[in-house]
């Protein structure tokens, strides 16, 4: 029986659920669907049914042409659960946010659990992508299942944790090329899970056990914040010193070994680096161990926001102007370059931070035509030299490669450039981050 489902997968005549269609389970579904399997899509969200039923995508990425492709030909979607009876894999990629007390919220996976559990069949392989802390698969998704259903696990039924490592707006790495993660709560559950991704993936890592493969998503994130933290600590201390901390780190990139670049910024965003390292704190923190490094990482990063406000505040004061009143007109507000996620958006920090001080303040983002802010709807501005003009500052927050920089810096009067897109351009207008504005 075993083996008749390794086949399955091998053949790529497997049905496979995915279980939420957001960043990661939508391009997983139409991967999936394209190499040749049946795939049942399912959906809490009402709207993200209906979009990818009319065709629609709502994700930056993924093109309406690639949804069309396979929608109810190999992709089937919906909100009933009741199509776990017929899969012979599951993938859960529900959202694991933190709560307001910065603490894992896991009731999405518990949901998709206690659903799945009415449904699913003997022998079904189930697998979780969605980042977590370790311990998550054994405990809200074997043991739920074992106890509902009263299966065993690598007898009755299958569990892996392979974390999704996509980069949302990455043209280079895709489901395909980035090596896949792996790890089997049993030999025989391992062995199917290999089977399935090997039929779409390059190259597969298979680790050793659930949790080490939870914890290295963890930390490949808890790394990135910390490094970009060090490198935000960096440039306020080189701002003191008067030292460019942009041609520091160029210059310090030619070392071919034992270095790895990061740039400084207005803090991070997205549903992973802000909050994985999270994760990680919180379940040592069970174990009686404060982890200052990740803390400190993401308290550095946080207030990254905060810093630059205090960088507009002393440019608008070298023109004799206060914040209040100061007409600001932010450069791309998503969390990060060529993509339309505002989750953890650090510019929208910047834009509340702004708001507060009375600051006149609008934005342009060619992806994201509007967002909610307290009773309001703050739509994006288009870019024409009478709102260049009238601004007193400029500020680049979002670095969107299909923004003609050029011509703003040509038309406004100082131009704040927080990610050092400008240094291909020319403008003896240009305020960097980092800068020392005496
Ligand atoms: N976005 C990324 O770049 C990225 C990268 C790697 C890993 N991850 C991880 O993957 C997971 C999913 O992230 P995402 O960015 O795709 O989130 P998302 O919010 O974009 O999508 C999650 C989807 O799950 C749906 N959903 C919620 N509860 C459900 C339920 N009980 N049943 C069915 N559907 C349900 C939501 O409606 C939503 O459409 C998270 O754990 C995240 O940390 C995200």
């Amino acid at each position: 029986m075993n083996e008749v489902l390794k086949d399955r997968f091998i053949k790529k005549n497997a049905q496979i659920a995915i279980i939420g269609l957001g960043y990661v389970g939508l391009p997983l579904a139409i991967e999936l669907a394209n190499v040749g399997f049946k795939v049942f899509g399912i959906d809490t969200c009402e709207n993200k049914i209906n979009n990818i039923e009319n065709g629609k995508s709502y994700i930056e990425s993924i093109k309406d042409e690639s949804i069309k492709a396979v929608i109810n030909k190999n992709l089937f979607i919906g909100n009933d659960y009741s199509v776990i009876s017929k899969a012979d894999s599951i993938i859960i990629c529900v959202p694991t946010p933190l709560n307001k007390a910065k603490e894992p919220d896991m009731s999405y996976i518990i949901d998709a659990t206690e659903e799945i559990s009415r449904y699913l069949k003997e022998k079904t392989l189930v697998v979780l992508e969605s980042t977590t802390y370790p311990g998550t698969t054994e405990e809200l998704i074997i043991d739920t299942i074992e106890k509902k259903r009263n299966y065993k696990v690598g007898k009755d039924f299958f569990a892996c944790y392979s974390p999704e490592r996509i980069d949302p707006g990455n043209t280079k790495f895709n489901i395909q090329n980035t090596p896949k993660i792996i790890a089997g709560s049993t030999p025989i559950c391992l062995e199917l899970g290999v089977a399935l991704y090997d039929s779409f993936v390059e190259r597969i890592v298979s680790v050793s056990s659930l949790k080490v493969a939870e914890v290295i998503k963890l930390f490949e994130n808890s790394f990135r914040s910390v490094n970009i933290a060090l490198v935000n600590e960096l440039t306020q201390i080189l701002e003191r010193m008067n030292i460019d901390v942009w041609e520091v780190i160029e210059a310090a990139s030619t070392k071919p070994f034992g270095f790895m670049s990061f740039y400084p910024g207005p803090g991070i965003g997205g549903h992973c680096i802000p909050l994985d390292p999270m994760y990680l704190s919180w379940r040592a923190k069970k174990e009686n161990y404060y982890s200052r490094f990740i803390e400190l990482s993401s308290d550095l990063n946080v207030n990254m926001t905060r810093y630059i406000v205090k960088q507009i505040s002393n440019i608008l004061n070298k023109k004799e102007k206060a914040l209040k009143n100061s007409k600001i007109l932010i450069i791309g507000i998503a969390y990060k370059k060529d993509i339309d996620d505002l989750r953890e958006s650090p510019a929208i920090k910047i834009y509340e931070l702004l708001e507060e001080q009375e600051s006149k303040v609008k934005y342009y983002d060619p992806y994201i035509d509007c967002f909610e802010y307290k009773d309001k709807v703050v739509y994006s501005q288009k870019i024409e030299k009478k709102i260049l003009q009238e601004s007193d500052l400029v500020v680049i927050i979002t670095d969107h490669t299909h923004i003609d920089y050029q011509y703003i810096i040509d038309n406004s009067r100082i131009v704040y450039d927080t990610r050092n897109i400008t240094k291909k351009y020319e403008g003896n207008n240009i305020i960097l981050l980092g800068e020392n504005i005496k």
